[in-house]
């Protein structure tokens, strides 16, 4: 069977800066709150929360801070949560490198970024040097 590409729609949009470490939390919660909302079982909401603090720590450690976006959007079937996190910082030098984990400049574990990829089931990486990095996820469950 081909698959069927169903157009997205927006059901809710808000963004939030990170300008600070606190902001992190903020991230962290507000994602939260969205997936419990919205019905997520325990474990999809873990792993939203948890790939939303990493990115939103990366902008902040790594991008020199930038904002997250949190989108709740339906494609007919599912309902999802889409996290987009931008920063105007460095972009990220060896992308594929540091995908694959264990890679972190920052004296770190290197593991926020593959750990977060692993957590949700769309993950894409825009990165330009010098320009900065956005990072979008999106978390799905089923009506
Ligand atoms: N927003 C970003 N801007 C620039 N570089 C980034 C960004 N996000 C990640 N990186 C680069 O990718 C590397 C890997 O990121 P990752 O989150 O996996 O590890 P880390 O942040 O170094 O350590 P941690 O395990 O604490 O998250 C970073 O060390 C950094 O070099
Ligand atoms: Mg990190």
């Amino acid at each position: 069977m081909p698959a069927v590409a169903f157009a997205s729609q927006t059901m809710s949009k808000e963004t939030l800066a990170i300008e600070r470490e606190e902001d992190i939390v903020q991230v962290r919660k507000r994602a939260r709150a969205l997936a419990q909302a919205r019905g997520f079982d325990a474990f999809a909401c873990a792993a939203l929360t948890t790939a939303a603090s990493e990115l939103a720590r990366n902008v902040w450690v790594h991008g020199g801070g930038g904002e997250a976006t949190l989108e709740e959007l339906s494609d007919g079937t599912r309902f999802g949560i889409r996290l987009v996190f931008r920063d105007h910082g460095p972009g990220i030098a060896d992308l594929e490198r540091a995908l694959r984990g264990g890679y972190s400049t920052a004296r770190s574990l290197g593991l926020g970024l593959s750990g977060a990829r692993r957590l949700v089931e769309d993950f894409e990486v825009d990165t330009r040097s010098g320009e900065g990095t956005c990072v979008t996820i999106t978390k799905w469950t089923r009506f």
